[in-house]
């Protein structure tokens, strides 16, 4: 339970921009059910939904009724959902149309008095990225953006632009209404326990950290994997690929947790400065690193779970010679005196043979002085962050085997359990959502940090948009194309998969 100072700092409105589309849908209705669920939800609170559709608060609220059914973690519980039910609203208008803002300022102040949430306001952009400008121009013209004695958060969901110019227009705008404290750029990656607890590992072992660099570290690999396709997003997809849709946002942002100093505190500010000196600190994409280190994939049909799939130019939307990846493997060094000669492996990509998002941090072999001589094969130290669907940390090392003379065993260490529900769930939003309304922004992305990562993917980007490729080059259901295991191969690595 929170106490009520707290809550009273918490007590606001939730305008959503978006209010009938998948995410709310999906994932931020049923967040808030939890929250309401948990005793999180401050006492003095409502949501505005806002879309173009007609309907009343009655269809809206029986809309979200089904919504939580369907993807809460938690049952319904009566007293919960009317608790919720009763503080939402609908309210239509067309994100173009001026009256529409005049209609939801003179109807904020009216919940308001109502609610006694005293002016503060959350404007959740829940819609696609080519409304983020209008709205938030839009909220600006209409007085909607500040209110005296009062906070406003402003919570933009990704993509932050298409390139650095676009993200940086984008910024500029935003800038001219909100500054840089008031805006949440959300990265659900980071809302993810395992991602939480990177530093917790890290920074409360002296197991883990006295190890954690180049000196004991012979490689990273961090692989976000999924079976799922484009499904109905090809639309989206098409014209983002895997280096937009997952590289330049959620991989680069673990990246950076795994990478960095320790902080001097644990404020958001120093987190924030410490992750984006990593990104800052990636070595530059070369020609020659661009055709070594980076490998592209698109998938043709398949199978999955026993079932045959199409190929990527075959789902619905997507052009017959599209040429967008659906992979992509990187080998890249991030240039500090931490890191310096430890390689960081990323994956990720659609239709792959499993859904998985893990990190493999690999220790160095031993020399082969007392031990794994005579034939012996090394099986090196693995600690392994789980992030979905298994959730918690492996540990591989090596002891005697107890059965035999002198044999050495590679023993298992595993903490984690399955949990089917993990994903682009909403637990991840629960957490978001309320550090947003705590204003608590350590879990949302810096500008200068999304800044430094479209430096490193445009480049990228920009490589694939002039190379041609053989798409597809890997079969759905598979692990990627074979070009992604030489990456590995030449330095006799591998990508473990434990
Ligand atoms: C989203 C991407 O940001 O993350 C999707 O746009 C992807 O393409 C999703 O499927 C993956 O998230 P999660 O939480 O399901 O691993």
């Amino acid at each position: 339970m929170i106490n009520e100072e707290a809550n009273k700092n918490l007590s606001a409105i939730m305008v959503i921009f978006g209010g009938t589309g998948d995410l709310t849908q999906r994932k931020l209705m049923p967040a808030l059910y939890n929250l309401v669920y948990d005793r999180l939800l401050p006492e003095n609170f409502a949501v505005v939904a806002i879309g173009r559709k007609n309907k009343t608060d009655r269809q809206y609220r029986d809309e979200v009724f089904e919504s939580i059914n369907m993807y809460s973690r938690n049952k319904i519980d009566v007293r919960c959902w009317e608790r919720l039910r009763d503080i939402i609203y609908y309210l239509q208008f067309d994100f173009t149309d001026q009256e529409g803002y005049e209609k939801l300022r003179h109807f904020l102040k009216e919940l308001d008095e109502k609610y006694n949430t005293g002016g503060n306001r959350v404007f959740y952009l829940a819609v696609a990225p080519e409304y983020f400008e209008l709205i938030v121009q839009g909220l600006s013209e209409h007085r909607l953006a500040h209110q005296n004695g009062a906070w406003t958060r402003l919570v933009i969901e990704k993509p932050f632009g298409r390139d650095l110019n676009t993200a940086r227009r984008l910024n500029n705008k935003l800038n001219e209404v909100f500054d840089e404290s008031s805006i949440y750029r959300i990265d659900h990656y980071l809302g993810k326990e395992m991602i939480q607890n990177i530093m917790v590992l890290r920074f409360c072992n002296t197991v883990f950290e006295s190890l954690w660099s180049n000196k004991y570290i012979d490689n990273v690999q961090i692989s976000l994997c999924e079976q799922n396709g484009v499904g109905t997003r090809g639309g989206y997809y098409e014209n983002s690929g895997a280096m937009r849709d997952m590289v330049q946002n959620h991989i680069l942002q673990i990246l950076s947790m795994v990478a960095m100093e320790p902080p001097v505190n644990l404020k958001t500010e120093s987190i924030r400065t410490e992750k984006l000196k990593v990104i800052q600190a990636i070595e530059d994409f070369t020609n020659e690193k661009l055709r070594n280190n980076v490998v592209f994939g698109q998938y043709g049909r398949g199978v999955i779970d026993g079932k045959p799939v199409v190929s990527y130019r075959e789902e619905e939307n997507i052009p017959p010679k599209s040429t967008t990846e659906t992979f992509v493997a990187l080998k890249l060094h991030i240039n500090n005196f931490r890191w310096a000669g430890t390689p960081f492996y990323i994956r990720t990509g659609k239709r792959m043979g499993k859904t998985s998002s893990e990190i493999v941090i690999q220790f160095k072999e031993l020399p082969e002085i007392l031990y794994f001589k005579e034939g012996y094969v090394q099986v090196p130290n693995l600690l392994v962050i789980r992030i979905q669907p298994n959730v918690g940390v492996f540990f591989q090392f090596n002891t005697k085997d107890f059965s035999t003379y002198n044999d050495i065993v590679s023993t298992k260490m595993d903490t984690s359990y399955y949990n089917p529900t993990t994903g682009n769930t909403p637990e991840a939003y629960e957490r978001l959502i309320y550090d947003i309304l705590r204003g608590d922004a350590t879990l949302f992305s810096r500008w200068d940090e999304v800044e430094a990562s479209w430096i490193f993917a445009d480049k990228i980007i920009e490589y694939r948009a002039k190379k041609k490729f053989d798409f597809p080059n890997y079969n759905a259901g598979s692990m990627g194309p074979a070009k992604a295991f030489e990456l590995l191969a030449v330095n006799g690595r591998r990508w473990w998969e434990v």
